[in-house]
């Protein structure tokens, strides 16, 4: 039996273009609508918030995208990324099936946020913008944009959701060193955010809206969004990339891939290359996003058009969704804290090419701790949902008697989001509640739009 624990590329194996999954879906993509006109949205109505080249990136067709070669060179700060062979975790278990992870917490913000904050502050300063203005959960994205924003010289605003600005005050520090400004959300700065002032705890939506209000308020400012957006997960499919080839370095392919969604980002990310090789090559891979209970968007959510943020100032997007104005409870994973989900991802959820599964935090922390102890890395709160799954997996492995192979995404580390394990060593981290009544009340007031379920 082989030891090999760590298969590594060489920097001269960083992928040199995106995988554009938007090429693969049967049938054309529904468009985001403006919500004035009720009409598909154009590029001028994404100029005031976006640069043309991610706005051509967002509504590309191309199967792929070639990597500015600037960009490229600050990936080589810590990509290729390693991928793992979990045997201690293996042992753990006592699973006959085969874990492997693709460990994104190696970035210098310790997450894979950093794979589209580079190419989102490259873009923003070929355009000449000066500075860029955004929202962020945990405040993994937030430490992201401000590390990319000072590699090229632009200014930074994020405003982070109030749960996590008191949960995780390093992070803060972290934004403040790489030269970012950063406000508690909800915040007096903006109409939005004054709006908002009796969701103390704040939310991803009410964060965005505050962030696009600054944008829209300036010529030389723009909006970065950390998720969601086909351009995002565009840039994280460095991720699957990257995976691919580390497999075939160990002889295997997965059966299942496994990873956590908020906005969906870091799934698509190590997902979508590998989905395209299924649909090309006729595999039978198996996909599984996996979310919070407290904030289960593609189990329990409906599909249809709704607003990206909670006071209803971006476009209209096709999703599944809990109601713009859904303030999801503050559970520790505060990057898994958004009412919706990318559109290509709800897209590949309605069509049935990726299962959705949705896990309380209680059962998701115990199994980062079975994690910690037998492989080291203490995993940020967000990906610990998708190590839940895994060993789920693992156990059915051992029931069925097959070595299945197994694939997940560790997006980060959890060095930061420490307060949240003592909190779970102590025995006072508790399942928080998802309402039914308040999603019903919430998605009373979808927007008027085409029915797309
Ligand atoms: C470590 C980590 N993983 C996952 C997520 C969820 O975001 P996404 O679904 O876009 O990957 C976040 C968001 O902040 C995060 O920080």
């Amino acid at each position: 039996m082989g030891k090999q624990v760590k298969y590594l590329l060489d920097e001269s194996q960083i992928p040199d273009r995106w995988v554009n999954i938007a090429a693969d879906l049967p049938g054309e993509p529904l468009p985001p609508l403006n919500p004035g006109t009720g009409q598909p949205l154009g590029p001028e109505d994404l100029a005031p918030l976006f640069p043309m080249g991610l706005i051509e990136q967002e509504v590309s067709m191309e199967p792929e995208i070639g990597i500015p070669e600037e960009v490229v060179d600050a990936y080589r700060l810590w990509r290729p990324t390693p991928l793992i062979r979990a045997r201690r975790f293996e042992k753990a278990l006592d699973t006959p099936a085969h874990i492997y992870f693709k460990y994104e917490g190696v970035s210098p913000a310790g997450s894979h946020k950093p794979n589209s904050a580079i190419p989102q502050a490259w873009y923003n300063k070929q355009e000449g913008v000066k500075k860029l203005a955004t929202e962020t959960g945990a405040g993994q994205w937030g430490s992201s944009l401000a590390l990319a924003c000072e590699m090229f010289g632009l200014e930074c605003e994020v405003f982070m959701v109030g749960a996590s600005y008191d949960q995780k005050p390093y992070r803060r520090a972290m934004m403040e060193t790489w030269g970012a400004s950063v406000h508690r959300s909800p915040s007096k700065l903006t109409e939005a955010g004054r709006s908002q002032a009796e969701h103390a705890t704040g939310s991803l939506g009410i964060a965005i809206s505050e962030a696009v209000e600054v944008a829209v308020a300036s010529e030389d400012t723009k909006y970065a969004l950390g998720s969601v957006l086909n351009h995002v997960c565009l840039h994280q499919t460095v991720i699957g990339q990257e995976a691919i080839a580390q497999l075939e370095m160990a002889g295997e392919y997965p059966d299942v891939v496994v990873g956590c969604v908020g906005g969906g980002s870091n799934f698509s990310g190590i997902a979508f290359p590998l989905l395209r090789k299924k649909l090309k090559e006729g595999l039978d891979t198996r996909f599984v996003g996996v979310e919070p209970s407290a904030c289960p968007t593609m189990t329990k959510g409906v599909y249809a058009y709704d607003f990206g943020d909670t006071v209803g100032m971006t476009p209209l997007m096709p999703t599944y969704t809990l109601g713009h104005d859904f303030v999801p409870p503050p559970v520790h994973a505060g990057g898994l804290r958004y009412h919706g989900v990318a559109p290509i991802l709800g897209a590949l959820v309605k069509e049935g090419l990726i299962e959705a599964q949705a896990i309380p935090q209680t059962e998701a922390f115990e199994s980062a701790i079975i994690f910690a102890r037998a492989e080291g890395i203490i995993p940020a709160p967000e990906p610990t949902h998708a190590i839940q799954y895994v060993i789920n997996e693992a156990e059915q492995a051992k029931q069925e008697g097959d070595e299945r192979v197994i694939l997940f995404n560790l997006s980060g580390h959890g060095h930061l989001d420490l307060a949240a394990y003592q909190s779970y060593l102590s025995g006072e981290l508790v399942d928080l509640e998802f309402s039914e009544s308040e999603m019903n009340r919430a998605l009373e007031s979808l927007p008027e739009a085409p029915s797309v379920a």
